[in-house]
């Protein structure tokens, strides 16, 4: 049986259920998984996995491409599966124990998790867990609808679980190409110039005597859960589009712009929708993940070619997307998570990168992970590989959060994900705030004219106006500078109380 899905005849005999291949694990152990945004995560491991922990005690360091669906790493958080994660992950339940100090995240750029196990800098993997289409006769393993960092994972565990997904259909075949880089020193120059070369093979080759067991499932990813655009994500999307009309006018780069990268959530999906209206043709975009608006994209003939790590779509658009499959083959291809993220690459290709922020301050330093400061929401993931090391660096955010009780525009940061350097232009619904080469006290204006919602211009005014006085390359007044977050804390609104009466 599945023959056609496990080609190495002499494998059959590894097939077992989930609860069978669960008994490998040991708790202590470092495990690594497939799954990248909730695309292509092993489905029945995670479960399996939380009932053996019901009878034992089974604490592992769990390490994902990114996020997993599922809600595999809430099921496991609460089972107390999982004592670290890294490097990435969404899932509300696993964020309480993290901001409860109960699971120990690192936080990492999506780009270096495989560096890091390849350099010995963190604990080698012990049992990788990869959904795949199928294993090959030569033992190559096909992966899903991510590649993540399967490929790292499977080159270093001892053993080797395989999901075969039998959702996940045999045209899946050919979309991804696995380079990893050699080990240092005497390391080559990665040979990709153009975003949608091949550089390596379309499988996973590893000893096939270290695949310990196979499972088989059928369950399809977890649909993508961005909410459609709103009039403010369009706003936002609007000026991300004039401002690229206008550097294509002033001859800074061609019609076809630079290769796009768009990061994850409701925002970055929307903003990437905008330009399915946009006069610009054969596009290109090198991101890790694609969301709707790239096959939206795809679909309206403007954007060429997409390479990226994942494919996280919305349940129509994953069920569009598997049907036609044969219309994408050839303009996307799938790579392991350190090449699409790599800094080598994004600065080579000149990469366009459009990512979120919870909040920015009135000198362009960006919080894109932790809520009033201190508790994580997500994950940095792949923003910084790209905003550090693009051609062009946007972040964009609405003006406000929790109905207008939040300003995303703050008189200070309180913690940093992409400092001043490495930001070109914020954007909210309100406007676009063009920083390039404009020292602090140049940028600290336009910010706030631009971009903050006009029920804070005030505040942040009278705080800058504050601040100058006291001087400095980057006037604070920092006795006051998180004054805005401790009075949400306090009162429910960053207002202040004259605002309020
Ligand atoms: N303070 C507190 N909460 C805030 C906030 C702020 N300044 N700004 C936004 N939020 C809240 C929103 O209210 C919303 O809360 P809810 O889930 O309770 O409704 C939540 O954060 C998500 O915000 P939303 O406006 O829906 O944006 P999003 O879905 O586009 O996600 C990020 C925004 C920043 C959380 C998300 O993009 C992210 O995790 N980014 C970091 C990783 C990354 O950029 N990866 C991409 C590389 S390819």
């Amino acid at each position: 049986m599945h023959e056609d899905r496990i080609r190495l005849p002499a494998l059959m005999d590894k097939v077992m259920t989930a609860a069978d291949a669960a008994r490998l694990f040991r708790n202590g152990m470092t495990v690594g998984m497939s799954g990248f945004t909730r695309a292509g995560d092993a489905k029945a491991l995670p479960l399996a996995l939380v009932e053996r922990a019901r009878s034992e005690p089974l604490a592992l360091t769990l390490i994902t491409g990114a996020s997993l669906g599922s809600d595999s790493d809430g099921l496991m958080a609460n089972a107390g599966v999982v004592a670290r994660r890294l490097p990435f992950q969404s899932d509300a339940a696993l964020r309480r124990k993290i901001n409860s100090g109960e699971v120990m995240f690192i936080d990492q750029h999506l780009s270096e998790t495989a560096e890091q196990l390849r350099g010995g800098s963190l604990k080698p993997v012990d049992i990788a867990v990869i959904e795949a289409v199928a294993i090959n006769a030569d033992g190559g393993i096909v992966p899903t609808m991510s590649v993540g960092n399967s490929a790292s994972f499977a080159e270093q565990a001892k053993q080797v679980i395989i999901e075969i997904n039998l959702s996940a259909p045999l045209a899946l075949e050919g979309l991804h190409d696995i380079y990893l880089p050699a080990q240092r020193p005497d390391r080559a120059p990665i040979p990709l110039t153009r975003t949608g070369q091949r550089i390596g093979t379309s499988t996973i080759h590893i000893d096939p005597a270290r695949i310990a067991a196979i499972v088989i499932t059928d369950s399809p990813d977890s649909p993508s859960n961005v909410l459609p655009p709103d009039a403010e994500t369009q706003a936002i999307a609007g000026h991300i589009v004039a401002f690229l009309e206008a550097e294509v006018a002033a001859g800074r780069m061609g019609p076809e712009l630079l290769p796009l990268q768009a990061g994850i959530g409701t925002i970055a999906n929307a903003v990437l929708h905008g330009l399915t209206g946009s006069s610009f043709r054969n596009l290109s975009m090198y991101s890790e993940v694609l969301q709707d608006s790239a096959i939206a994209l795809l679909d309206s003939g403007q954007l060429a070619m997409a390479s990226a790590s994942s494919i996280t779509l919305s349940a129509s658009m994953h069920e569009r997307f598997l049907r036609n499959i044969e219309r994408y083959r050839d303009r996307i291809v799938l790579r392991p998570q350190e090449i699409s993220n790599h800094p080598e690459l994004v600065k080579r290709l000149g990469v366009i990168a459009l990512n979120t922020a919870l909040e920015f301050d009135i000198y362009g330093n960006v919080n894109s992970t932790h809520v009033g400061g201190t508790h994580m929401m997500n994950g940095i993931g792949g923003s910084g590989d790209f905003a550090r090391n693009g051609q062009l660096s946007f972040f964009v955010s609405k003006s406000v959060a929790k109905d207008g009780a939040i300003s995303s525009v703050v008189p200070m940061a309180p913690h940093v994900d992409h400092t001043e350097h490495d930001v070109d232009v914020l954007v909210t619904e309100w406007g676009l705030a063009d920083l390039r080469g404009l020292a602090p006290r140049e940028r600290a204006p336009l910010i706030i004219e631009r971009c903050a919602h006009p029920d804070y211009r005030a505040q942040l005014r009278a705080y800058l106006d504050e601040a100058l006085p006291r001087g400095g390359q980057t006037p604070h007044v920092l006795e006051k500078a998180y004054s805005w977050h401790a009075r949400y804390r306090e009162h429910g609104t960053m207002r202040e109380l004259w605002q309020c009466r």
